[in-house]
């Protein structure tokens, strides 16, 4: 037995991915068994797989706060990224523009690099030492013709909350459509998206508890996007291509369960985030909170410990069961320090000194504790 796995598991990277529910396991189970149909099959078993789809749009939608028209599954936050940005570049003027910040998911940063290549100018907004978009910056860079915003609504890093609502309005009141990647907000923030001036949203349901390799775009108006992919008439030819019915009913039952304990799983992971937080500043000396800890998601921390290596320390707690992380799970495997604390000032000794511990409804109190004394102590074996 390896070193790792003769230890109890201790998860606190949940912003790379959530550990599926048992009820979304028995959805997922259902139709990869007895309802295994082709939602476009015209038989009876095809029949009950577009019960299944809809039944999940509807869950979905619910969770959002707009109808199930609004709504156009993809493979992964990436792709419903990727599709909305491609769209909105394909369908502009001759000469297309683009404005994000410069800490958005590499889903946004690297489409945009790519459409850079092809003649979109892309221009990139700071933000300021806590993470946030300055607005006046936003309201100049609208100033030149514009075909799409796109900001994040929380960082994967820090969980800093960017001002979606008023990002939105200021988008509105210049005419410009807005998007916002919303992988770490859905189901961490209660809102209804049809009473704001959002265009776009992209979301990831590994996010939420419910299986890998499933997103999904909100579209005000679907004659704004233009597919990607060609091929059959799923999602109206807006993304062709069967169904993957086990991660949309997934999705679906994890949207559904998130509605209704929304409040008390957001409470939960506050207690916890902050009960592993005040142990940690209060053993480590120097140690501080990276990026807003006002305007912060319920369920994240990404804590500069001073002066050690964080990827030689992720590795001894890992040798303990604890799992936690230094950036965004896409990109890890970089060796370079993460942009994201970088863009909010830290120094590269400081963003590598940095790790990010990511919390669900699942963690415990408990196991809080039993952390923060492994952690601490390889902390003190590592200086
Ligand atoms: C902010 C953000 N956007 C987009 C994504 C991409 O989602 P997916 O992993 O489903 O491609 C992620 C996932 O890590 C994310 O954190």
């Amino acid at each position: 037995m390896s070193k790792q796995n003769s230890h109890k598991e201790i998860y606190f990277d949940n912003n790379a991915t959530t550990k599926p529910l048992p009820e979304v396991r028995e959805e997922v189970c259902k139709v990869l068994g007895e309802e295994f149909g082709n939602p476009s099959s015209i038989h009876s078993t095809g029949e009950r797989a577009r019960k299944y789809l809809a039944n999940a749009r509807q869950h979905l939608a619910d969770l959002l706060g707009c109808g199930p028209e609004n709504i156009i599954f993809t493979s992964s936050g990436t792709e419903a990224n990727n599709l909305v940005l491609y769209s909105c570049t394909l369908g502009a003027r001759e000469k297309s523009r683009i404005v994000i910040s410069n800490v958005e998911h590499s889903s946004i940063n690297k489409m945009c690099s790519f459409l850079e290549i092809h003649g979109v100018e892309i221009e990139y907004l700071k933000v300021d030492s806590s993470g946030f978009l300055n607005l006046e910056d936003l309201e100049k860079a609208l100033k030149k013709e514009t075909d799409l915003v796109s900001i994040q609504w929380v960082n994967n890093e820090t969980g800093v909350i960017q001002d979606i609502e008023s990002i939105a309005r200021i988008c509105k009141d210049n005419g410009v459509p807005f998007h916002t990647d919303s992988a770490q907000a859905v189901g961490k923030l209660e809102f209804k998206i049809t009473g704001m001036d959002i265009d776009y949203l992209a979301l990831a349901a590994h996010k939420f508890h419910a299986p890998q390799g499933i997103g999904a775009v909100y579209t005000r108006d679907k004659l704004t996007i233009h597919p990607v992919l060609f091929g059959g008439f799923q999602e109206e030819g807006f993304r062709p291509g069967t169904e993957n019915l086990p991660g949309i009913v997934g999705m679906g039952k994890a949207a559904e369960i998130r509605k209704e304990n929304l409040k008390q799983t957001v409470k939960h992971m506050c207690e916890v985030r902050s009960r592993f937080e005040s142990m940690i500043l209060e053993k480590i000396p120097g140690a501080r909170v990276n990026g807003s800890t006002e305007k912060r998601i319920c369920n994240t921390t990404n804590i500069m410990f001073g002066d050690i290596d964080g990827r030689k320390l992720i590795m001894m707690l890992d040798g303990e069961g604890i799992r936690c992380s230094q950036s965004s799970a896409c990109t890890n495997f970089e060796t370079s320090p993460s942009f994201v604390l970088k863009a909010i000032g830290l120094s590269d000794d400081e963003a590598y000194a940095s790790m990010r511990f990511s919390f669900s409804e699942e963690n415990t109190a408990d196991e809080i504790d039993e952390a923060v004394e492994i952690i601490v102590r390889n902390y003190k074996d590592l200086r």
